[in-house]
Protein backbone atom coordinates (compact mmCIF):
# COMPACT_ATOMS: atom_id res chain seq x y z
CA UNK A 1 0.00 0.00 0.00
CA UNK A 2 0.95 3.29 -0.99
CA UNK A 3 2.16 5.49 1.97
CA UNK A 4 0.66 9.03 2.99
CA UNK A 5 3.46 11.54 1.99
CA UNK A 6 3.61 14.74 4.73
CA UNK A 7 5.86 17.49 4.04
CA UNK A 8 6.80 20.65 6.36
CA UNK A 9 6.83 24.48 5.67
CA UNK A 10 8.67 26.25 8.93
CA UNK A 11 11.32 24.28 9.90
CA UNK A 12 11.54 24.86 13.37
CA UNK A 13 11.34 23.33 17.25
CA UNK A 14 6.97 22.04 16.55
CA UNK A 15 8.01 20.95 12.94
CA UNK A 16 10.50 18.34 14.65
CA UNK A 17 8.05 17.23 16.97
CA UNK A 18 4.90 16.84 14.61
CA UNK A 19 8.07 14.72 12.66
CA UNK A 20 8.90 12.50 15.50
CA UNK A 21 5.17 12.23 15.72
CA UNK A 22 4.80 10.77 12.95
CA UNK A 23 7.01 7.63 13.34
CA UNK A 24 4.44 6.47 15.55
CA UNK A 25 2.16 5.99 12.71
CA UNK A 26 2.40 3.56 10.33
CA UNK A 27 1.57 4.41 6.73
CA UNK A 28 2.96 7.56 7.01
CA UNK A 29 6.21 9.30 6.07
CA UNK A 30 8.00 12.54 5.61
CA UNK A 31 7.84 13.55 1.94
CA UNK A 32 10.26 16.41 2.39
CA UNK A 33 11.06 20.07 3.99
CA UNK A 34 10.57 23.44 3.15
CA UNK A 35 12.01 26.42 4.67
CA UNK A 36 12.84 29.72 4.01
CA UNK A 37 15.83 30.20 6.24
CA UNK A 38 18.87 28.64 3.97
CA UNK A 39 20.82 25.15 5.23
CA UNK A 40 18.08 24.86 7.58
CA UNK A 41 15.68 22.00 5.42
CA UNK A 42 19.05 20.04 4.67
CA UNK A 43 19.83 20.35 8.15
CA UNK A 44 16.13 19.02 9.03
CA UNK A 45 16.32 16.34 6.12
CA UNK A 46 19.67 14.97 7.44
CA UNK A 47 18.90 14.48 11.03
CA UNK A 48 15.60 11.89 9.68
CA UNK A 49 17.63 10.25 6.93
CA UNK A 50 17.46 7.06 9.01
CA UNK A 51 13.90 6.83 9.26
CA UNK A 52 13.16 8.76 5.92
CA UNK A 53 15.65 8.13 3.41
CA UNK A 54 13.73 9.71 0.48
CA UNK A 55 12.91 13.01 1.94
CA UNK A 56 13.41 15.96 -0.10
CA UNK A 57 14.69 19.48 0.41
CA UNK A 58 12.72 22.52 -0.60
CA UNK A 59 14.40 25.69 -1.14
CA UNK A 60 10.97 27.75 -0.59
CA UNK A 61 7.44 26.71 0.07
CA UNK A 62 6.47 27.97 -3.56
CA UNK A 63 8.88 25.22 -4.79
CA UNK A 64 7.17 22.69 -2.29
CA UNK A 65 3.72 24.24 -3.44
CA UNK A 66 4.44 22.58 -6.81
CA UNK A 67 5.34 19.15 -5.82
CA UNK A 68 1.96 17.69 -6.73
CA UNK A 69 3.36 13.83 -4.69
CA UNK A 70 2.72 16.01 -1.71
CA UNK A 71 -0.07 14.39 0.19
CA UNK A 72 -0.52 16.91 2.76
CA UNK A 73 1.53 19.92 4.05
CA UNK A 74 1.89 20.68 8.12
CA UNK A 75 2.58 24.26 8.54
CA UNK A 76 4.60 25.30 11.57
CA UNK A 77 6.17 28.87 10.54
CA UNK A 78 5.39 31.83 12.56
CA UNK A 79 1.68 32.66 13.66
CA UNK A 80 1.53 35.62 11.07
CA UNK A 81 2.59 33.29 8.34
CA UNK A 82 0.16 30.74 8.45
CA UNK A 83 -2.98 32.58 6.43
CA UNK A 84 -0.53 33.62 3.74
CA UNK A 85 1.55 29.89 3.59
CA UNK A 86 -1.78 28.15 4.13
CA UNK A 87 -3.72 29.56 1.11
CA UNK A 88 -0.23 29.02 -1.46
CA UNK A 89 -0.79 25.11 -0.84
CA UNK A 90 -5.01 25.31 -0.96
CA UNK A 91 -4.71 27.49 -4.19
CA UNK A 92 -2.46 24.49 -5.56
CA UNK A 93 -4.72 21.78 -4.10
CA UNK A 94 -2.39 20.58 -1.21
CA UNK A 95 -4.06 19.56 1.80
CA UNK A 96 -3.16 21.68 4.48
CA UNK A 97 -3.13 20.85 8.32
CA UNK A 98 -1.86 24.67 10.03
CA UNK A 99 -0.53 25.08 13.37
CA UNK A 100 -2.13 26.61 16.06
CA UNK A 101 -3.25 29.41 16.44
CA UNK A 102 -4.86 28.75 13.12
CA UNK A 103 -4.14 32.40 12.02
CA UNK A 104 -4.00 36.29 13.59
CA UNK A 105 -7.26 36.51 13.78
CA UNK A 106 -11.09 35.53 13.19
CA UNK A 107 -10.40 37.27 9.49
CA UNK A 108 -7.57 35.85 8.62
CA UNK A 109 -9.24 31.82 9.06
CA UNK A 110 -11.72 33.36 7.29
CA UNK A 111 -9.97 33.88 4.39
CA UNK A 112 -7.37 30.24 4.53
CA UNK A 113 -10.91 28.44 4.72
CA UNK A 114 -12.82 30.42 1.82
CA UNK A 115 -9.70 29.46 -0.37
CA UNK A 116 -9.87 25.86 0.88
CA UNK A 117 -13.65 25.72 -0.14
CA UNK A 118 -12.60 27.60 -3.44
CA UNK A 119 -10.17 25.04 -4.25
CA UNK A 120 -11.89 21.69 -2.85
CA UNK A 121 -8.96 21.07 -0.66
CA UNK A 122 -8.97 19.99 3.49
CA UNK A 123 -8.02 22.33 5.23
CA UNK A 124 -7.25 21.22 9.57
CA UNK A 125 -6.28 23.62 12.43
CA UNK A 126 -3.73 21.19 14.25
CA UNK A 127 -5.08 21.66 17.69
CA UNK A 128 -3.06 18.01 18.43
CA UNK A 129 -5.04 18.12 22.09
CA UNK A 130 -8.32 17.89 20.32
CA UNK A 131 -7.22 14.12 18.94
CA UNK A 132 -5.36 12.63 21.98
CA UNK A 133 -7.45 9.74 23.61
CA UNK A 134 -7.98 11.33 26.24
CA UNK A 135 -9.40 14.27 24.97
CA UNK A 136 -11.65 12.02 23.04
CA UNK A 137 -12.95 10.17 26.10
CA UNK A 138 -13.67 13.62 27.52
CA UNK A 139 -15.72 14.86 25.16
CA UNK A 140 -17.41 11.23 25.08
CA UNK A 141 -18.01 11.08 28.74
CA UNK A 142 -19.86 14.68 28.25
CA UNK A 143 -21.76 13.25 25.42
CA UNK A 144 -23.07 10.39 26.66
CA UNK A 145 -24.25 12.49 29.59
CA UNK A 146 -21.77 11.04 32.31
CA UNK A 147 -21.70 13.81 34.03
CA UNK A 148 -25.11 15.72 33.22
CA UNK A 149 -25.36 18.97 32.41
CA UNK A 150 -22.25 21.26 32.72
CA UNK A 151 -21.92 24.00 35.26
CA UNK A 152 -18.86 25.31 35.35
CA UNK A 153 -14.88 24.40 34.11
CA UNK A 154 -11.91 25.46 35.75
CA UNK A 155 -8.54 25.64 33.65
CA UNK A 156 -5.33 26.77 34.50
CA UNK A 157 -2.06 26.65 32.11
CA UNK A 158 0.46 28.23 32.68
CA UNK A 159 4.50 27.87 31.12
CA UNK A 160 7.53 29.31 31.67
CA UNK A 161 8.71 30.21 28.51
CA UNK A 162 9.03 33.71 28.27
CA UNK A 163 12.72 33.82 28.47
CA UNK A 164 13.89 36.73 26.62
CA UNK A 165 12.21 39.55 24.79
CA UNK A 166 13.56 39.06 21.35
CA UNK A 167 11.45 35.23 21.00
CA UNK A 168 7.98 34.99 18.72
CA UNK A 169 6.47 34.95 22.03
CA UNK A 170 7.03 38.06 23.10
CA UNK A 171 6.63 39.59 19.66
CA UNK A 172 3.87 41.94 18.76
CA UNK A 173 5.29 41.39 14.98
CA UNK A 174 4.63 37.92 14.95
CA UNK A 175 1.39 37.42 17.13
CA UNK A 176 3.23 36.45 20.21
CA UNK A 177 1.21 36.67 24.13
CA UNK A 178 -0.37 34.03 26.44
CA UNK A 179 -3.70 34.00 24.57
CA UNK A 180 -2.04 33.26 21.22
CA UNK A 181 0.31 30.53 22.55
CA UNK A 182 -1.55 29.04 25.29
CA UNK A 183 -4.87 30.66 25.68
CA UNK A 184 -6.33 28.68 22.84
CA UNK A 185 -6.05 25.15 24.05
CA UNK A 186 -8.25 26.00 27.15
CA UNK A 187 -10.51 27.81 25.06
CA UNK A 188 -10.54 25.77 22.17
CA UNK A 189 -11.49 22.58 24.87
CA UNK A 190 -14.21 24.95 25.87
CA UNK A 191 -15.68 25.20 22.69
CA UNK A 192 -15.77 21.65 22.59
CA UNK A 193 -17.51 21.22 26.00
CA UNK A 194 -20.12 23.53 25.28
CA UNK A 195 -20.30 23.23 21.64
CA UNK A 196 -20.52 27.35 21.29
CA UNK A 197 -18.44 30.31 21.84
CA UNK A 198 -19.16 32.39 25.17
CA UNK A 199 -22.17 34.63 25.75
CA UNK A 200 -20.10 36.60 27.78
CA UNK A 201 -16.80 37.28 29.10
CA UNK A 202 -14.65 39.44 31.77
CA UNK A 203 -11.24 39.14 31.72
CA UNK A 204 -7.60 40.90 33.28
CA UNK A 205 -4.26 41.15 31.41
CA UNK A 206 -0.77 41.48 32.61
CA UNK A 207 1.31 42.48 29.99
CA UNK A 208 5.13 42.15 28.85
CA UNK A 209 6.69 45.79 27.95
CA UNK A 210 6.51 44.81 24.14
CA UNK A 211 2.02 45.36 24.49
CA UNK A 212 1.27 41.55 24.12
CA UNK A 213 -0.15 39.43 27.48
CA UNK A 214 2.08 37.79 29.59
CA UNK A 215 -0.28 36.61 31.49
CA UNK A 216 -4.54 36.90 32.07
CA UNK A 217 -7.39 35.57 33.79
CA UNK A 218 -10.79 35.07 32.38
CA UNK A 219 -14.54 34.80 33.70
CA UNK A 220 -16.70 32.92 30.63
CA UNK A 221 -20.64 32.60 30.73
CA UNK A 222 -21.57 29.97 28.30
CA UNK A 223 -25.38 29.91 30.00
CA UNK A 224 -27.74 29.60 32.37
CA UNK A 225 -29.22 26.07 33.72
CA UNK A 226 -32.74 26.78 34.64
CA UNK A 227 -32.99 24.92 37.89
CA UNK A 228 -36.55 24.62 40.20
CA UNK A 229 -35.35 26.19 42.75
CA UNK A 230 -32.60 28.82 42.02
CA UNK A 231 -30.64 29.71 38.07
CA UNK A 232 -27.21 28.22 37.56
CA UNK A 233 -25.10 30.23 35.24
CA UNK A 234 -22.69 28.10 33.48
CA UNK A 235 -19.18 29.25 33.52
CA UNK A 236 -15.89 29.04 32.91
CA UNK A 237 -12.62 30.02 34.94
CA UNK A 238 -9.14 30.26 33.00
CA UNK A 239 -6.00 31.37 34.50
CA UNK A 240 -3.37 31.49 31.61
CA UNK A 241 0.14 32.51 32.04
CA UNK A 242 3.62 32.55 29.59
CA UNK A 243 5.89 33.59 32.53
CA UNK A 244 4.98 31.35 35.14
CA UNK A 245 4.18 27.82 35.47
CA UNK A 246 0.72 26.69 36.44
CA UNK A 247 -1.33 23.31 37.17
CA UNK A 248 -2.45 22.60 33.80
CA UNK A 249 -5.29 20.81 35.19
CA UNK A 250 -8.88 21.52 33.38
CA UNK A 251 -11.86 20.14 36.00
CA UNK A 252 -15.11 20.05 34.28
CA UNK A 253 -18.19 19.81 37.07
CA UNK A 254 -21.99 18.60 35.81
CA UNK A 255 -25.01 18.10 37.84
CA UNK A 256 -24.16 14.18 38.05
CA UNK A 257 -20.02 14.28 38.83
CA UNK A 258 -16.67 15.76 37.53
CA UNK A 259 -13.90 15.47 35.04
CA UNK A 260 -10.57 16.01 35.67
CA UNK A 261 -7.71 16.22 33.63
CA UNK A 262 -4.08 17.24 34.47
CA UNK A 263 -1.83 18.36 31.87
CA UNK A 264 -5.43 18.60 29.94
CA UNK A 265 -3.36 19.56 26.88
CA UNK A 266 -1.18 16.59 26.34
CA UNK A 267 -2.48 14.00 29.28
CA UNK A 268 -2.06 10.34 29.94
CA UNK A 269 -4.92 9.99 32.05
CA UNK A 270 -8.64 11.65 33.14
CA UNK A 271 -11.11 11.15 36.17
CA UNK A 272 -14.37 10.69 36.07
CA UNK A 273 -16.53 11.05 39.62
CA UNK A 274 -20.41 10.55 39.74
CA UNK A 275 -22.22 9.88 42.80
CA UNK A 276 -22.30 6.29 42.28
CA UNK A 277 -18.94 5.30 41.31
CA UNK A 278 -15.15 6.33 40.11
CA UNK A 279 -13.39 6.06 37.04
CA UNK A 280 -9.90 6.58 35.75
CA UNK A 281 -9.45 6.53 31.77
CA UNK A 282 -5.78 5.64 31.44
CA UNK A 283 -4.81 4.47 27.89
CA UNK A 284 -1.35 4.85 28.10
CA UNK A 285 1.03 7.37 26.34
CA UNK A 286 2.02 6.64 23.12
CA UNK A 287 4.71 9.34 22.50
CA UNK A 288 5.06 11.50 21.24
CA UNK A 289 1.17 12.40 20.59
CA UNK A 290 1.73 14.60 17.08
CA UNK A 291 0.44 11.04 15.31
CA UNK A 292 -2.98 11.39 16.21
CA UNK A 293 -3.51 14.83 14.37
CA UNK A 294 -1.92 13.40 11.56
CA UNK A 295 -3.51 9.92 11.45
CA UNK A 296 -7.06 12.15 11.50
CA UNK A 297 -4.97 14.31 7.88
CA UNK A 298 -4.60 10.88 6.69
CA UNK A 299 -8.10 9.63 7.45
CA UNK A 300 -9.87 12.19 6.27
CA UNK A 301 -7.62 13.16 2.67
CA UNK A 302 -7.78 9.55 1.77
CA UNK A 303 -11.95 9.16 2.44
CA UNK A 304 -12.24 12.39 -0.05
CA UNK A 305 -13.18 14.53 2.98
CA UNK A 306 -12.46 18.47 3.20
CA UNK A 307 -12.68 18.99 6.59
CA UNK A 308 -12.05 17.02 10.26
CA UNK A 309 -15.41 16.10 12.03
CA UNK A 310 -13.59 16.38 15.01
CA UNK A 311 -11.86 20.27 14.07
CA UNK A 312 -14.64 21.38 12.23
CA UNK A 313 -13.95 24.99 10.50
CA UNK A 314 -16.99 26.30 11.26
CA UNK A 315 -15.51 26.14 14.72
CA UNK A 316 -11.68 26.78 14.29
CA UNK A 317 -13.54 30.29 13.67
CA UNK A 318 -15.50 30.73 16.52
CA UNK A 319 -12.38 29.77 18.73
CA UNK A 320 -10.35 32.75 16.54
CA UNK A 321 -13.52 34.96 17.30
CA UNK A 322 -13.20 34.66 21.05
CA UNK A 323 -9.40 35.17 20.81
CA UNK A 324 -10.16 38.30 19.08
CA UNK A 325 -13.10 39.16 21.64
CA UNK A 326 -10.49 38.88 24.41
CA UNK A 327 -7.49 40.90 22.94
CA UNK A 328 -10.30 43.43 22.00
CA UNK A 329 -11.08 43.85 25.99
CA UNK A 330 -6.93 44.21 26.14
CA UNK A 331 -6.87 46.58 22.82
CA UNK A 332 -4.06 44.16 21.87
CA UNK A 333 -3.39 44.54 18.23
CA UNK A 334 -0.46 42.95 16.62
CA UNK A 335 1.45 45.03 14.16
CA UNK A 336 0.02 43.51 10.89
CA UNK A 337 -3.52 44.92 12.26
CA UNK A 338 -2.76 48.42 12.97
N1 LIG B 1 1.20 22.25 18.87
C1 LIG B 1 2.10 22.60 19.75
O1 LIG B 1 2.29 21.93 20.77
C2 LIG B 1 2.95 23.82 19.49
C3 LIG B 1 4.07 24.06 20.29
C4 LIG B 1 4.89 25.12 19.97
C5 LIG B 1 4.57 25.97 18.91
N2 LIG B 1 3.45 25.74 18.17
C6 LIG B 1 3.10 26.62 17.05
O2 LIG B 1 4.00 26.29 15.98
C7 LIG B 1 4.38 27.47 15.26
C8 LIG B 1 5.90 27.53 15.19
O3 LIG B 1 6.45 27.57 16.50
P1 LIG B 1 8.00 27.13 16.76
O4 LIG B 1 8.20 27.18 18.22
O5 LIG B 1 8.27 25.86 16.04
O6 LIG B 1 8.75 28.35 16.06
P2 LIG B 1 10.28 28.52 15.63
O7 LIG B 1 11.02 27.25 15.80
O8 LIG B 1 10.82 29.73 16.32
O9 LIG B 1 10.16 28.90 14.07
C9 LIG B 1 9.43 28.10 13.15
C10 LIG B 1 9.64 28.63 11.74
O10 LIG B 1 9.09 29.93 11.61
C11 LIG B 1 9.86 30.71 10.70
N3 LIG B 1 10.45 31.85 11.43
C12 LIG B 1 10.92 31.88 12.69
N4 LIG B 1 11.40 33.12 13.00
C13 LIG B 1 11.22 33.87 11.91
C14 LIG B 1 11.50 35.22 11.58
N5 LIG B 1 12.08 36.03 12.47
N6 LIG B 1 11.17 35.67 10.36
C15 LIG B 1 10.59 34.86 9.46
N7 LIG B 1 10.30 33.55 9.70
C16 LIG B 1 10.61 33.07 10.91
C17 LIG B 1 10.99 29.79 10.22
O11 LIG B 1 10.51 29.18 9.04
P3 LIG B 1 11.52 28.67 7.89
O12 LIG B 1 12.06 27.36 8.38
O13 LIG B 1 10.68 28.57 6.67
O14 LIG B 1 12.58 29.71 7.75
C18 LIG B 1 11.10 28.80 11.36
O15 LIG B 1 11.70 27.59 10.99
C19 LIG B 1 3.71 28.64 15.97
O16 LIG B 1 2.55 28.98 15.27
C20 LIG B 1 3.35 28.09 17.35
O17 LIG B 1 2.19 28.67 17.89
C21 LIG B 1 2.65 24.68 18.44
Amino acid sequence: MRTFRFAVAGAGVIAHKFVDGLSALPGAELAGVASHTPGRAEEFVNEYSCLYPRAAVYHSYQELAQDSSIDAVYIANMNTQHAETAMLFLSNKIPVICEKPFALNAGQAKDMIECARAHDTFLMEAMWTRFHPVTRKAADWIRTGKIGEIVSVKANFGMDVLTSLNGRTAAIDKGGGALLDLGVYPISYLSMIFGHPPVEMKSIVSKVSTGVDASFDALLKYGELDRPLSQIHQIAHLSVAMDRTLSQTIEITGTGGVICIHDFWASDSACLTTRASAEVYSPGWIPNGYQYEAQEVMNMVTAGKKESSIMPLSETISIMETLDAMRNQWGLVFSQEK
